[in-house]
């Protein structure tokens, strides 16, 4: 049975005051297919009748389940590995010059989804950074789900086979059972946490690097600014940032500059910035 139109309005309505995801009309066949496991788990047959119980016994927990199910988690191990480069060959020389009296460098993955992000950037920077250094990687998404998965830092096959060259699988994970597990080193230098990135950012420090990418592209145009006014806040005076290759700050943003990078685009505050007071219109 297909979701009526009122139905298809709630879960909407749910996912964009929430998550700040648009779902635009035509979705349904989206929804219909990311709720049918919730709905079967809750032994309830149809979409239409979980939606509508959702609706009128509203569970906090449901509604978290609802958003979750529908984020779109597509990822990889060094997603089209131009801004690992970028970073390795451009980006660290000048950080290890820039930060020699502190050597640490913070690094923020702010959709992180399953976790090959976060430990992208930490075998970057273990295989790159000199002896004493240390390196701090946050990693955070708003879907419960994907940052268990990234906490417990386990890998199938077919996970590892898409994007991670083989010495470093070698070097960073260990085989247990079916899985690869990250090693103990590269999971110390990762803390992850629920992080809403439509909703006003807690008190989270500074960073050297942030990536954001292929997060704005779920948001309409006042919550890309929002959420770019508030990474302005955490980026370093001379941070540098990362987006997905179809985002930019461009027409959005005027705050931040695109420079080229090798053969990536990463993104820079312009010399003299206010910070941005926080609004925004999702919720944490
Ligand atoms: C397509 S994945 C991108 C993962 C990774 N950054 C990459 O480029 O491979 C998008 C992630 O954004 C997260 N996300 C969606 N809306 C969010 C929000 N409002 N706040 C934080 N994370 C969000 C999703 O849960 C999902 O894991």
């Amino acid at each position: 049975m297909t979701l009526t139109a009122q139905e298809f309005a709630f879960i909407s309505g749910l996912v964009r005051r929430d998550a700040a995801i648009v779902l635009e009309a035509g979705k349904e066949y989206l929804v219909e297919a990311r709720l049918l496991p919730l709905a079967r788990k809750a032994g309830i047959s149809t979409v239409s009748e979980f939606v509508n119980r959702a609706q009128h016994r509203p569970e906090p927990e449901i509604h978290r389940k609802i958003v979750d199910a529908l984020t779109t988690n597509e990822t990889s191990f060094f997603r089209d590995n131009e801004p690992f480069t970028a970073l390795t060959h451009h980006i660290l020389p000048d950080l290890l010059r820039d930060r020699a009296s502190t050597r640490t460098l913070r690094i923020w993955s702010a959709a992180c989804s399953g976790g090959q992000e976060p430990y992208s950037l930490a075998m970057l920077l273990q295989d790159a950074l000199p002896a004493g250094w240390t390196c701090d990687i946050m990693a955070t998404d708003i879907s419960s789900e994907m940052l268990a998965k990234a906490e417990a830092g386990a890998f199938t096959q077919l996970e590892v086979n898409r994007g991670l060259p083989a010495p470093m699988l070698v070097r960073h994970f260990e085989r247990v059972g079916a899985h690869w597990k990250v090693s103990v080193a590269l999971r110390n230098v990762v803390t992850f946490k629920r992080l809403n990135l439509a909703a006003p950012l807690p008190p989270l420090g500074t960073f050297d690097v942030i990536f954001v990418r292929n997060v704005l592209i779920y948001f309409d145009i006042e919550t890309k600014r929002s959420v770019l006014g508030q990474v302005s806040n955490l980026l370093r005076p001379d941070g540098w940032m990362f987006l997905g290759s179809a985002e930019t700050t461009i027409g959005i943003d005027d705050r931040y500059e695109r420079v080229v990078a090798g053969r990536a685009s990463a993104y820079r505050l312009r010399a003299g910035l206010k910070a941005v007071p926080a609004s925004a219109p999702g919720k944490g």
